[in-house]
């Protein structure tokens, strides 16, 4: 019944995993006190605070899709207390997921509930909470975990060490995860965001007026300030999305992504990905996997990354290929410089609605995660231009593959971000009740 339900509301990024291959671990109360504090993602011009500069030039798009695939999958070491490494993990993992962004918001509203409105509506306040729960977070572990001791804590380390070859285990095969620096803004905002979710609760019986009109918009300029939040997110925010896949003895799935392949395919209306007839079986060689609990192995096949370096952000693919043809197409420019263990990831990135050179619509799409019919023709931006508005789903059904594409809308409620207004996390409509719970 829940499966049905994600996927009616995830039909975009083709939900037609079955429940057993269907990967949403999140990490527990302990994962978060072993991994610690996580660290934030660094924009590659951490100078360019007005983000002035937006590569125009496909190789100078991909050359940035590189460096931002090197920085988030980049490995940190994981130490237990007394300074013992325990493993590495890559970056991203050690990031914020739902179950994360739910204790904190609660420790937040529970310390806000019966403070005067002067506190509870300053920013200053509610940011020096924030930052003190981070920490909190991290440490509250036994409180949450029912059965305290060392002997949890020094097992659970256990099987992080279990890992693959490649990596430690890191707890999470949460699909959202999302940088420290935009689980700040993401709470420091609950109210307005509140706001927003009283909207969108109201999606379904919205009147004419309240549904956004979208048009063909040409001009770059949009507000700065998106209406479900206090501001922009900071240059150094970052929303990843993984898709971990049970591993099977016969492989996965693999994909042509050829430019011949890849054109023939957009020659249809409907664009769709066409796997190849024979499947993969990948190593612990060359792909990156995880154990869970239960000593089942899920292997990583792709990972959707959006790094607010740029207004519009970064948009950034990677997907998992066979030995065979790693080295080819999407990634036969992978740089040296990119860790071992990610070589058999091919990657591919947009940061604008047009292809600067041709003025055509610029294309990024990743096979295993854009299954759905149409979707192998699109652009990341297009789409997510949509997140946050009131009609959004239900417009996204209705409109023409095209639009999906091209610039539409002026304003961005949630700043492109879908959990925050839909999918699975739909943090908006949990503030909106959580306040009036907490009577905020
Ligand atoms: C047709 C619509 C569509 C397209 C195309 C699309 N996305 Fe998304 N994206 C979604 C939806 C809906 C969600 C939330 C549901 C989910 O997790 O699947 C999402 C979630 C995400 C997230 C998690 C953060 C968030 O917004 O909640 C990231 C990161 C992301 N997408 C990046 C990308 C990238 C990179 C591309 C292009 C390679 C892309 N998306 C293409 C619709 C789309």
């Amino acid at each position: 019944m829940i499966l049905i339900f994600l996927c009616s509301i995830l039909f975009f990024s083709g939900c037609r995993e079955t429940s057993s291959n269907l990967a949403t671990l999140n990490a527990t109360a302990l994962d978060r006190h072993i991994v610690g504090l996580p660290s934030d993602y660094i924009p590659q011009n951490s100078k360019d605070l007005d983000r002035k500069f937006v590569p125009t030039n496909r190789n100078s798009i991909r050359k940035l899709g590189w460096s931002i695939f090197q920085d988030v999958t980049q490995a940190k070491v994981i130490r237990d207390k007394s300074g013992q490494i325990i493993g590495e993990i890559p970056l991203f993992l050690t990031w914020y997921d739902r179950q994360d962004l739910l204790r904190l918001s609660e420790k937040l509203f529970t310390d806000l509930k019966g403070h005067p409105a002067e506190e509870i509506n300053s920013e200053s306040y509610v940011t020096n909470r924030v930052m003190e729960n981070f920490q909190w977070n991290v440490d509250n572990w036994k409180l949450n975990h029912g059965t305290p001791g060392e002997l949890t804590l020094s097992n659970r380390i256990k099987f992080f060490q279990k890992g693959h070859t490649q990596f430690a285990n890191a707890g999470s095969l949460s699909r959202t995860l999302w940088s420290p620096s935009l689980v700040k803004d993401l709470l420091v905002s609950f109210k307005k965001q509140a706001d927003c979710g009283r909207s969108l609760s109201l999606e379904s019986g919205a009147t004419k007026s309240k549904q956004a009109e979208f048009t063909n918009i040409n001009s770059p300029e949009f507000p700065k300030r998106p209406p479900c939040f206090q501001s922009e997110f900071k240059s150094n925010a970052v929303a990843v999305k993984a898709l971990w896949r049970l591993s099977a003895s016969q492989g996965h799935q693999v994909f042509d992504t050829s430019p011949e392949s890849i054109n023939d395919m957009i020659q249809f209306n409907h664009a769709t990905w066409r796997p190849k007839s024979d499947l993969a079986v990948p190593s612990d060689q060359n792909i990156i996997r995880q154990v869970t609990q239960n000593g089942k192995t899920y292997d990583l096949l792709a990972l959707h990354i959006m790094t607010k370096e740029l207004s519009n952000w970064a948009w950034v693919t990677l997907w998992w290929s066979p030995d065979a043809d790693a080295e080819s197409d999407f990634g036969s420019d992978r740089p040296k410089s990119i860790d071992k263990r990610w070589k058999n990831y091919k990657m591919c990135s947009v940061v604008h609605f047009e292809d600067q050179q041709t003025n055509a619509n610029s294309w990024c799409s990743n096979p295993y995660l854009e299954t759905a019919s149409g979707l192998g023709d699109t652009n990341c931006i297009g789409c997510h231009q949509f997140a946050g508005h009131v009609d959004n789903m239900a417009s996204l059904q209705s409109r023409e593959l095209e639009t999906k594409k091209i610039k539409m809308t002026p304003v961005f409620p949630t700043d492109y971000l879908w959990s925050v207004s839909g999918a699975p996390e739909a943090i908006a409509l949990y503030f909106h009740d959580a306040v009036e719970y907490f009577n905020l």
